[in-house]
């Protein structure tokens, strides 16, 4: 049992992203779907890497079904993502075979890991952060689990009420979140600005962010592609480091 199963709050966010487990990747920003959007997470991921070299230990912590866990993988990296929803983990199991990729997905409470302090090289975040009842306990426990040098490499965005996603897409105004919103305390999504002063706040050095302007556009381009309307909306990747 892991200690998520006991949290009414965390009860709530599993069965949500369980209910969307099937279709999460088709969901609008999801996936990478044109050339522009790969060239833009290329870029995301050498900023998270930071030129790091050889295979490192890597934790993606709410991996759902496993987007950073299998970019990171086909980088040559030893990969383990945790996540409450099984059915999140049983998607991320069946695309990681499909692909042939050698990834540890565990089902596990990513706000207190089942994991020794100093497991990890690089820990990663996708759209976590908000969902979470206690991220700043979330950011010491990524922290503990980092080894000397380690990195903490957060992706997140930011609510927007004007931009409009589909009904079915929309966590906060579905029923489950509807229950939950007021204990979640990040919902809304932070300021970049304010992420880092956070990292800066737990301990983390080297501390810098950015606004990941270039895939905002490609996924803007993307709509008007689809027919849809065209929106952009805040997001970031922020990250820091423990000293060595
Ligand atoms: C918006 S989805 C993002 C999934 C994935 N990181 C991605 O970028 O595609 C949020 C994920 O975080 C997971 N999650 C939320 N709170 C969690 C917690 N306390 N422990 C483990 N997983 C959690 C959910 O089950 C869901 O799979």
């Amino acid at each position: 049992m892991t200690s998520a199963q006991s949290d009414p709050v965390k009860q709530q966010v599993a069965t949500h992203w369980g209910r969307r487990a099937a279709h999460f990747d088709e969901d609008f920003g999801h996936s990478i779907r044109t050339a522009a959007e790969r060239t833009a997470w290329d870029r995301i991921f050498d900023l998270v890497l930071a030129g790091r070299r050889g295979a490192l230990d890597v934790l993606d912590a709410g991996c759902g079904t496993g987007f950073l866990s299998l970019e990171l993988a086909s980088r040559g990296h030893r990969v383990t993502g945790v996540d409450f929803a099984p059915a999140m983990l049983a998607e991320a199991r069946r695309k990681a075979a499909q692909h042939g990729a050698e990834i540890r997905f565990e089902e596990a409470d990513a706000e207190q890991l089942p994991f020794a302090s100093g497991s990890f090289d690089l820990v990663v975040s996708r759209h976590v952060l908000w969902t979470l009842p206690h991220p700043e306990m979330a950011i010491d426990e990524w922290i503990r689990v980092l080894r000397p040098g380690g990195r903490l490499a957060v992706i997140d965005g930011q609510f927007d009420p004007n931009f409009s996603v589909h009904q079915n897409e929309n966590a906060r105004t579905s029923n489950e979140y509807a229950a939950i919103g007021d204990q979640l305390p990040f919902l809304g999504g932070r300021p970049r600005e304010e992420i880092e002063v956070l990292l800066h706040a737990h301990g983390l050095v080297n501390v810098g962010s950015d606004p990941v302007r270039d895939l905002v556009e490609a996924q803007a381009e993307r709509m008007v592609e689809e027919g849809r309307e065209r929106q952009t909306r805040r997001r970031y990747v922020a990250w820091g480091e423990i000293t060595g």
